[in-house]
């Protein structure tokens, strides 16, 4: 162990100290941290001072079952439907409803997601209840006479923003498959989160604040998003939600007719007329979630199980993993200008190719084997060399897909068997659509952004759709949620996933590699900072502090545009089995995210 390693393991059981406070709160049973995992990165950063981290938070470990997820309270509803002997999908299930209660701007029953299930005995499963463009969905709907983009982002905001939500036919399907406890028992948590009221986090009273001038704008109806009078949400607020409550009854009591029929139905249906909406009962009857093959292949010595499309994220990770594979990155240490420049040249690829042939696979041929085959993979890096950056501009591979807001959350299970769950949902923009549905009291998403409203011209953020994503009836949008599980030798290792839109993928790609090869606890894998590359634009935005300045003076000699930027990249929720079992939690230490464990 040299000084450098000395000096990082004081400042890392230093930290430990310092967060043990936090710590408490965050857990409920605190294990010795194994001596085993004491694991070290080789940090190339030439100042010894300086943090590579976002902030250091304490590790949550755990030895009967760990839920980690975007919200405090989210996750002790986890680890008590776990407590109550339910398994990982009961705890997942519980979460999900507890979360469209606690974090509105992204839990949700007014949207959809995907969940990665690998249980006990390694067998895997992937459940798609993206949502679907409604039957009266069309791929001009966004563009007026001469096929120019409408004004007003009616894709982004708005009644005819939402596509026919998914959430709670998936999460039944996921319970009636594999949960253990009780369909009542696993919505008891929300409807009681509802009812009684939830404090609210400093984070989302701000959130709260942010869009109150678009919820009066698409709420004529006043709804319990906004406060009483003028007054500002504050941290502690309690947030009642009545209307909701009602609603997680009848889900309760019914199952998918409580949401797809009768009052529910009737409710969101009302809202869709009064706003000019297109979702018909015949798109809610019609909705059904899919249980898809996982995309699965290997990185060295570990087993990569993920989402395959209509998210791009399973594909998109195993091929950037692929390309970085035959380097040695933990040589060259974490952040070094050669590690760096292998991950964003492999993004650059990786995002262009997502661009031309990803999309709904019920509706578009996507050639994952092709995509994924060692020989094309190949012949794709040929054009790299380590003397100067590649140019987007010549970088074949067609044009970016739709652009994914940053506002999704994800959460990872584990249980005491051993069943993990990763699991990634959203509304799209943060509190979706901004409509919340009169007397029903939930938000709608705003997922139709997600298509390319125009193929082959740039949307609103300079990004190019294409015709893979092009919109079409009953069509699900392509997406980015990457929930993730790595296995290795046989046995379970990791639960990854994150929102973060375009950026989700980049994110759990480089929370696996600081773990694979970085040797990070999972914690500090999750607060490393981190950068993105989407191909187009051809720039690598980082979150500020993530590399030295010799590190970006060589990069840019290279011709790499490197641009610092003050906002996050991304809000990890994952878990690493260490060699004697034991779960550790790292909930992102950028926001609410916490693990609980037990
Ligand atoms: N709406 C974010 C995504 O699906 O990637």
């Amino acid at each position: 162990m040299n000084l450098k390693h000395v000096l990082l393991l004081s400042t890392s059981i230093l930290s430990i100290v310092a967060c043990k406070s936090q710590q408490a709160v965050q857990q409920s049973t605190t294990i010795q941290k194994p001596a085993e995992n004491q694991g070290f990165y080789q940090f190339t950063n030439e100042d010894p001072n300086a943090s590579p981290f976002f902030a250091k938070k304490a590790s949550v470990y755990a030895k009967n079952g760990l839920a980690t997820s975007a919200h405090p309270v989210a996750s002790q509803v986890g680890v008590d439907i776990l407590k109550m002997g339910g398994n990982a999908i009961d705890a997942a299930v519980a979460t999900q409803f507890a979360l469209s209660v606690v974090h509105p701007a992204a839990g949700n029953i007014g949207g959809g997601g995907f969940m990665v299930f690998r249980d006990k005995k390694g067998k895997t499963f992937t459940l798609d209840y993206r949502e679907k463009a409604p039957e009266n969905a069309s791929r001009d709907m966004y563009l007026d006479e001469n096929k120019n983009v409408k004004a007003g982002q009616l894709s982004w905001v708005g009644h005819l923003a939402s596509g026919t939500p998914g959430s709670v036919d998936g999460l039944e399907q996921a319970h009636k498959r594999f949960g253990k406890l009780t369909w009542q028992q696993v919505l008891q948590p929300a409807i009681d989160l509802a009812e009684n009221g939830v404090k609210l986090t400093a984070r989302e009273a701000r959130g709260l604040n942010n869009v109150r001038a678009e919820l009066i704008k698409f709420n004529p109806n006043k709804t319990y998003f906004m406060k009483a009078d003028t007054a500002k949400w504050k941290e502690g607020d309690v947030l009642v939600q009545k209307d909701l409550a009602k609603t997680l009854r009848l889900i309760q009591a019914q199952g998918r007719k409580g949401f797809y029929e009768g009052e529910t139905a009737k409710l969101l249906l009302a809202e869709m007329k009064r706003g000019g909406g297109i979702i018909t009962q015949k798109d809610l009857d019609n909705y059904h979630a899919v249980w898809r093959d996982a995309v699965i292949d290997t990185y060295k010595n570990l087993k990569v199980i993920s989402m395959p499309p209509p998210s791009s994220g399973g594909i998109a990770l195993i091929q950037l993993l692929k390309f970085v594979e035959p380097y040695p990155l933990k040589k060259w240490g974490w952040h070094s200008d050669s590690t760096t420049q292998v991950m964003i040249e492999a993004e650059r690829r990786v995002y262009a190719d997502r661009s031309k042939w990803l999309g709904d696979p019920d509706f578009v041929k996507v050639p994952q084997k092709e995509l994924l085959d060692a020989e094309y993979l190949k012949k794709r890096w040929q054009d790299f060399q380590f003397s100067q950056a590649s140019d987007s501009k010549v970088i074949k591979g067609g044009t970016i897909a739709g652009f994914e807001s940053t506002e999704t959350t994800h959460s990872s299970f584990v249980d005491k068997e051993g069943n993990a769950v990763s699991i990634t949902t959203t509304l799209n923009g943060s509190y979706g659509s901004k409509v919340v549905v009169d007397g029903a009291g939930f938000l709608m998403n705003d997922e139709m952004d997600d298509f390319s409203i125009k193929p082959g011209v740039p949307n609103v953020y300079g990004l190019i759709g294409n015709e893979a994503n092009a919109i079409a009836p009953n069509k699900r949008m392509l997406s980015s949620m990457t929930p993730t599980i790595v296995e290795k030798d046989g046995k379970l290792m990791m639960v990854l996933g994150t929102p973060g839109g375009s950026t989700i993928i980049t994110s759990v790609f480089q929370v696996f590699l600081n773990v694979a090869e970085h040797d990070m606890t999972m914690q500090q894998a999750v607060d490393a900072l981190r950068f993105h590359h989407q191909w187009m634009p051809d720039r690598t935005t980082f979150e500020d502090g993530a590399f030295t300045e010799k590190t970006l003076i060589r990069l840019r000699e290279k011709g790499y545009k490197m641009d610092a930027q003050k906002n996050t990249i991304g809000r990890m929720d994952c878990i690493l089995v260490l060699p004697d079992g034991t779960y550790e939690g790292g909930a992102d230490v950028r926001s609410d995210d916490t693990a609980v464990g037990y």
